[in-house]
């Protein structure tokens, strides 16, 4: 028997792609085509709190502000409550405030709908695995599937047509020299939402025909590199399989290109400071910003070419 919801709260981190979903099987399931690996960005992420809303009306917060009803935040986060409330009658107040620097121009969807979920099964009273939590993230956005925990994260993209079997799980790596810096170069609204690219780069896109494969063979090799810690060649990995990523989209018509001429002078400038030794490597997503991925004895250098950067710990948290 249902029990009234009652108050909950929980944190997820975000997460940046090192080996990227791009393209779904299944648009209401947010199936992807491909497997993907990421790693979670510790203490950037979501805070979500549940309480059972007294006055009896649905109402959501972002960063302190209430949100009208229709706003597409407002409107994502109580249809994915729904799914717990499952037709009952449970009015829930949702108070989502992220620790993302709003300059660093990330996205949230995938720590708020991880965050989102914890919060609701907690506030719901429900005993759920937390492979069970991946697939209901999944619902809310699919890179959420792998914001569940800290550290590495592979979401297998299964072979169900219902999607079961298609969630995320942590590897079993700790690599405490790992780090991450977001160079901000565009904190703008992005162009077009990953949904829309992702849907208009499938249909449209002759150069999307191999981009399945490629990802699936690009996401087993990232694995193995990290899990064998080899910053060299997970990143070259991690790069090409982005610019990959990218150019399907290039070639998208019309074409769509959410790297912006300043994404492109960071990637030059990462590529001759590497020519020079540096041992760092770019990803970028659907937005203008760059990422870069190298080991702690690199920061210094790291920071000398890119005073801007935000260097990020990943395993500063643990699971
Ligand atoms: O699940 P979404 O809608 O956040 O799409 C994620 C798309 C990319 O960030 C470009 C790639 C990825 O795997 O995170």
């Amino acid at each position: 028997t249902a029990t009234a919801p009652r108050r909950a709260s929980a944190y997820a981190p975000s997460n940046i792609a090192l080996s990227k979903y791009w393209g779904k099987r299944d648009q209401a399931r947010n199936l992807p085509l491909n497997s993907s690996l990421s790693i979670s960005l510790a203490e950037w992420g979501s805070h979500t709190e549940i309480v059972p809303a007294e006055d009896g009306a649905d109402r959501v917060w972002l960063n302190g502000a209430a949100l009208d009803a229709e706003t597409p935040f407002a409107a994502k986060a109580l249809r994915f409550a729904d799914l717990f409330r499952a037709g009952r009658d449970a009015p829930l107040h949702i108070r989502t405030r992220n620790t993302i620097p709003t300059a660093a121009g990330l996205a949230s969807s995938a720590s708020g709908f991880a965050a989102l979920t914890r919060a609701l099964v907690s506030a719901f009273g429900l005993e759920l695995s937390e492979r069970d939590m991946s697939l209901i993230a999944r619902l809310g956005s699919g890179s959420a599937a792998r914001s569940l925990w800290h550290g590495f994260v592979r979401w297998d993209r299964g072979t169900a047509p219902d999607g079961g079997d298609s969630l995320a799980a942590p590897l079993d790596v700790h690599w405490p020299a790992f780090r991450i810096a977001i160079v901000a170069v565009d904190t703008g609204p992005k162009s077009m939402t990953s949904r829309d690219g992702m849907n208009h780069t499938v249909a449209t896109s002759p150069l999307f025909a191999t981009w399945p494969q490629t990802a699936e063979a690009d996401c087993a090799a990232i694995e193995t590199a990290v899990r064998a810690q080899d910053l060299p060649k997970l990143g070259a990995l991690a790069e090409a399989n982005a610019l990959a990523m990218h150019a399907t989209m290039l070639a998208a018509r019309p074409a769509l290109s959410y790297l912006k001429p300043e994404s492109w002078a960071v990637l030059e400038r990462l590529w001759r400071a590497r020519a020079e030794g540096l041992q760092a490597f770019a990803t970028m997503d659907a937005g203008a910003n760059v990422k870069l991925i190298f080991e702690q004895t690199d920061s210094a250098d790291v920071l000398a070419a890119f005073p801007q950067a935000e260097i990020i710990a990943p395993f500063s948290v643990q699971n």
